[in-house]
C-alpha cells in the first residue's frame, strides 16, 4: 500500500527520535516528563506504582526524577525488562490477584504516586476502545485507592468519550484537586488526555464510585436529563457537527461557534463537544474580529475538554447562564451517585439552564 509508509513515517515524530537519543524505551516518557514539569509530583515522591508500565519508559523517567531510595514498582500484562532500582510484576491490573501481589510487593506499605498509562488492545471498534480504556482507568483508580496514602497523587490517561465526564466526577469526589491536560508529546489527533488528581482524600469510599456499571451509567441518565430541557423524550436533537452513533457520542465532535451561540442546546454542547470551530459565516467572522475575542478564547475553543471552570467562564460569551447550567449537569451526576432520583430535580435544572441570549 503506497500510503502506508508515509503514515508510519509521520508517526515517527521528534519525540520518537528524542526517546531513541536519550535511551527511553518509548516516546511516552516525554508525556510523563511534561506532566511532571507542570505538576511536580515526582521529585519528592517516596514511592510510585506504575500501572500498565511496559515497556517501561515512564519507570525510567520516574527513576531519574524521584529520590534514589524511593521504590518504583511497575505492573503490566507484558514483562518489563529490568530497570535499575525498580521492580516489576507481570499481572492484569483488573484482577484481585494483582491487588494481592502488589500488597505483597509493597509489604503492607503505601505509596504517594500512582501512575496509569494503560491502553487495552485497541482496534476492535472505536466505541469498544473508548469504553475499554475508561474501564481500565477505573480499575487503575481502584488500585490507587488501595495503595495511595492520604494526600497522594494519581496520574492517569483517559479517553475522551461520553464516559469522560463521569470519570472526572469520580476523580473529583476522591481527590481535592483534579486537572486535565494534554502534554505536547501526546499526539493532537489522539483522543487521550491526562488527568492529574492530587490530594487523595482520606475518606471511606462508596463502592459505587469504583463500579463501572454504576459510574458509566451516569452518562446515559444525564443525557436524558439534558434532552428533557430541549425536546420531547425519544427524539434526540442532532446539532450540526455532531458525530453521533446510536446515541453514543464519538470523538472529535466539533461544532461551529455560530451553532453554539445561536443554537437551542448550548448547555448540552458544552458538556459534549470537544471543540468549537470558527467557520466563514458572517457571524463567526464578525465575532472573531471583536477585541473581546482574545487569543486565549480562540485557543480554548480548540479543546474544550481540557478546560477548567475558570477557562469556561472566560470563553463563554453568555457567561453566568451557561456556567450555572454546567453546575446543574454536575449536580445531576452527584445526585445519581448519591442514589437520589434525578427526575425530581430535572424540572428545576431545566428552568435554570435556559441560555440568557
Ligand atoms: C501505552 S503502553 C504503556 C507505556 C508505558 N507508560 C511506558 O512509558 O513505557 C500501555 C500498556 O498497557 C498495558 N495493559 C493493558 N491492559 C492491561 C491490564 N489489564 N493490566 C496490565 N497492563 C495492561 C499494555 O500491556 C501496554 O503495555
Amino acid at each position: 500500500m503506497p500510503g502506508k509508509n508515509k503514515v508510519a513515517k509521520k508517526r515517527l515524530d521528534k519525540f520518537y527520535y528524542l526517546a531513541k537519543e536519550r535511551g527511553y524505551r518509548s516516546r511516552a516518557a516525554f508525556k510523563l516528563l511534561q506532566l511532571d514539569k507542570k505538576f511536580e509530583f515526582l521529585c519528592k515522591s517516596k514511592g510510585c506504582l506504575d500501572l500498565c508500565a511496559a515497556p517501561g519508559s515512564w519507570m525510567q523517567a520516574a527513576r531519574q526524577i524521584m529520590p534514589k531510595d524511593s521504590p518504583i514498582i511497575g505492573v503490566d500484562l507484558a514483562p518489563i525488562k529490568p530497570i535499575p532500582k525498580c521492580s516489576s510484576l507481570v499481572d492484569d491490573i483488573t484482577t484481585q490477584k494483582c491487588r494481592a501481589a502488589l500488597k505483597r510487593e509493597l509489604k503492607g506499605n503505601v505509596v504517594d504516586v500512582v501512575l496509569h498509562d494503560g491502553a487495552p488492545n485497541v482496534g476492535t471498534s472505536w466505541l469498544q476502545d473508548a469504553f475499554g480504556q475508561n474501564e481500565l482507568t477505573l480499575a487503575a483508580l481502584r488500585l490507587a485507592t488501595d495503595f495511595l496514602q492520604p494526600g497522594g497523587c494519581f496520574v492517569t490517561k483517559v479517553f475522551r468519550s461520553n464516559d469522560y465526564n463521569a470519570l472526572l466526577y469520580v476523580f473529583n469526589a476522591l481527590f481535592h484537586k483534579v486537572e486535565a491536560t494534554k502534554p505536547q508529546a501526546s499526539r493532537a489527533e489522539s483522543a487521550e488526555i491526562f488527568v492529574v488528581c492530587r490530594g487523595f482524600k482520606n475518606a471511606t469510599i462508596d463502592p459505587k464510585f469504583l463500579d463501572p456499571k454504576h459510574v458509566f451509567s451516569m452518562v446515559d441518565e444525564d443525557d436524558t436529563a439534558v434532552n428533557v430541557l430541549q425536546q420531547k423524550k425519544g427524539k434526540k436533537a442532532r446539532p450540526e457537527g455532531y458525530d453521533n452513533l446510536g446515541g453514543i457520542q464519538l470523538l472529535n465532535t466539533k461544532v461551529s461557534v455560530k451553532d453554539f451561540v445561536l443554537g437551542s442546546t448550548p448547555v448540552k454542547m458544552l458538556g459534549e463537544v470537544n471543540a468549537f470551530t470558527w467557520d466563514e459565516s458572517d457571524e463567526c467572522v464578525f465575532w472573531k474580529a471583536q477585541k473581546q475575542t482574545k487569543p486565549e478564547i480562540l485557543h480554548c475553543c480548540g479543546d474544550l475538554k481540557v478546560l477548567g471552570k475558570r477557562e469556561f467562564r472566560t470563553a463563554d460569551s453568555s457567561g453566568p447562564a451557561r456556567g450555572r447550567a454546567q453546575a446543574d449537569r454536575g449536580a445531576v451526576q452527584r445526585r445519581h451517585l448519591a442514589g437520589v432520583d434525578p427526575d425530581r430535580t430535572r424540572g428545576r435544572a431545566a428552568r435554570r439552564a435556559e441560555p440568557a441570549l
